[in-house]
């Protein structure tokens, strides 16, 4: 059997669901991974399985997705500590930090997964890198809209020495191209780097500082587990 990347994002989703008990409060991660973890929540919901869960999603999409499968919702403002957070990555590496936010999501999933117990990352081998940034594809910064590109202009200095490049994420065809709007009302300015970055306790200092940054899509020193599934079986990497 020839497995797709699709099929290992869901074996990787539900070995995760392995760790939920009934009575737990969930933090439900946003993405084509862990939309299979959050089904599968509702489908252990719907047999009876599990008991008194309550999600707390970490997007508008996943708030949707758990609502029509039946899970019951809350927020932080009301469970302000949360067992357990299941979501996928863009980037692992090998000290578990994370490049999170290519959907989009990094900031509501920065809040609620910074507010958990255990944080469990799902993942196909395809995400896993030597250092992030390493896959050559963007990390996200969210950014508010008032003169993004003087934050961006800003971005792109900071990891001059990296060859970074830094972009307004888009969406549409060429002539109807409009710039992306988080969950937040926000922009994404997608930073793209030629060589590492270095130290990224210190990148994502420097990040932060700039006053027109509302979050960055590194998650440092968050993930508990991390579970990785590729054509030779599962992996379970923990802190
Ligand atoms: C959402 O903003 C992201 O952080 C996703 O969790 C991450 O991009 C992984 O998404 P996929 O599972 O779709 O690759």
């Amino acid at each position: 059997v020839i497995l797709t990347q699709d099929d290992l994002k869901k074996i990787a989703a539900y070995k995760a669901v392995e760790y939920v008990e009934s009575g737990m409060v969930l933090g439900l991660g946003t993405g084509s991974t862990a939309k299979h973890a959050v089904d599968r929540i509702g489908e252990l919901l719907r047999q009876g399985k599990l008991k008194d869960i309550v999600g707390i999603p970490t997007s508008t999409k996943t708030h949707e997705q758990a609502l029509s499968l039946g899970i019951p919702l809350s927020d932080l403002d009301a469970h302000p500590a949360i067992d357990l957070a299941i979501d996928g990555a863009d980037e692992v590496d090998p000290f578990l930090n994370l490049v999170k936010g290519r959907g989009g999501s990094l900031l509501r999933e920065k809040m609620v997964e910074g507010a958990c117990k255990k944080f469990i990352v799902i993942v196909d081998e395809s995400k896993l890198v030597n250092y992030l940034g390493g896959s050559g594809l963007a990390m996200p910064v969210e950014v508010i809209k008032f003169c993004w590109r003087f934050t961006a202009a800003r971005l792109q200095k900071l990891f001059e020495e990296a060859g970074c490049v830094a972009r307004l994420r888009t969406f549409g065809e060429k002539e109807k191209e409009e710039p992306y709007v988080t969950d937040n009302g926000n922009f994404i300015v997608d930073l793209y780097f030629e060589r590492s970055i270095g130290d990224l306790k210190a990148a994502s200092d420097a990040i932060l500082q700039l006053a027109g940054v509302v979050e960055h899509g590194m998650f440092l020193d968050m993930a508990t587990t991390v579970i990785v599934a590729g054509e030779l079986g599962l992996t379970v990497k923990n802190k």
